[in-house]
């Protein structure tokens, strides 16, 4: 009988339709978050190097004090930035499987651009925290470290399971260089999520060395690969439990981006943004 009523009112509410359904949520939450960033860093970076100014970018990043003077580390430090902007506008789209289907060859030639960029801007970024010294901490830079070494692993692991026409494992390793390379912008968005649910720091320090800054920088990445994790666990389960599960679990993924994705754009990009045009006109 109860099942009679189930079926009768919520007849299409299945585990699998709404596991779908929570992880296209998802994707367009984190896709306005993308091209937030990007907008961000075409802002505050491409723009003032294409007019020959790139000074400017210096008065307003986190990183002041870079080298902007065109020498070997100014190249090196646009390098990792520039592209970032590009991974942020199309990388989301290898996620969706109707991009994938109705469009197999720009889901392969985006998908090698994001990898090899990716690839770039671990190395770059390493390069850039320990060759250069652009960090605020030794201890706060370790999260952001273990994430540019893991990167050339999975992107190896993507490529050659792409190679390899092992699809599942494709997916799956894509999936995860997906949330690596997006580590850095994760962060930015657990960072303001963080100081929005404690109304102002709570275990954060200036140079990012304390409890909260360095759990934060962890789990920015760890955490989104667990749930990739238990999403491809519950795809491969019979029982509805398991969906639910997952679904719960992106559910909440979700919850937390759209915090992060609200707090960074308010707090973080959007007043850079408008620092730079004034700084600019
Ligand atoms: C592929 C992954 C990565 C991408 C897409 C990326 C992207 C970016 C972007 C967009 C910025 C500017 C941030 C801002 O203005 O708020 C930035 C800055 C920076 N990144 Fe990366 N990054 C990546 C990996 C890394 C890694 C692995 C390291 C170091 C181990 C690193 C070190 C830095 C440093 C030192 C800066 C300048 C300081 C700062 O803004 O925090 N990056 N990165």
């Amino acid at each position: 009988m109860l099942t009679l009523i189930k079926e009768q009112l919520m007849p299409s509410w299945s585990a699998d339709k709404c596991l779908q359904g929570v992880l296209k949520s998802w994707i367009v939450i984190a896709l306005l978050g993308q091209w937030a960033f990007a907008v961000y860093i075409l802002s505050i970076y491409a723009l003032p190097l294409l007019i020959g100014a790139p000074e400017h970018a210096d008065k307003v990043s986190p990183a002041q004090g870079f080298d902007s003077s065109g020498g070997f580390n100014s190249l090196m430090f646009f390098g990792h930035i520039i592209p970032a902007a590009l991974m942020a506008m199309s990388g989301i789209f290898q996620l969706s499987p109707g991009m994938r289907q109705r469009y197999p060859r720009f889901h392969r030639y985006n998908g090698r651009l994001f990898l090899v960029l990716g690839m770039s801007g671990a190395l770059t970024g390493l390069y850039l925290s320990w060759g250069v010294g652009i960090r605020l901490s030794d201890i706060g830079a370790m999260g952001v470290t273990l994430n540019g070494l893991l990167i050339p692993a999975f992107v190896f692991l993507a490529w050659r399971s792409a190679l390899n026409k092992q699809f599942a494992a494709h997916q799956r390793w894509a999936v995860h260089c997906f949330i690596l390379v997006n580590g850095v912008w994760a962060f930015r968005l657990f960072l303001m999520g963080w100081y929005v649910i404690n109304q102002g720091p709570n275990g954060n320090t200036r140079s990012l060395d304390g409890p909260a800054d360095i759990s934060l920088s962890f789990l920015c990445y760890l955490l989104p690969m667990l749930v990739a994790e238990l999403y491809f666990w519950a795809k491969k389960r019979r029982s509805d439990s398991a969906k639910w599960l997952a679904t719960t679990a992106i559910g909440v993924a979700a919850l937390i981006t759209l915090i992060g994705v609200g707090a960074a754009t308010m707090m973080m990009w959007s007043p850079r943004v408008v620092m730079i045009f004034n700084n600019l006109v």
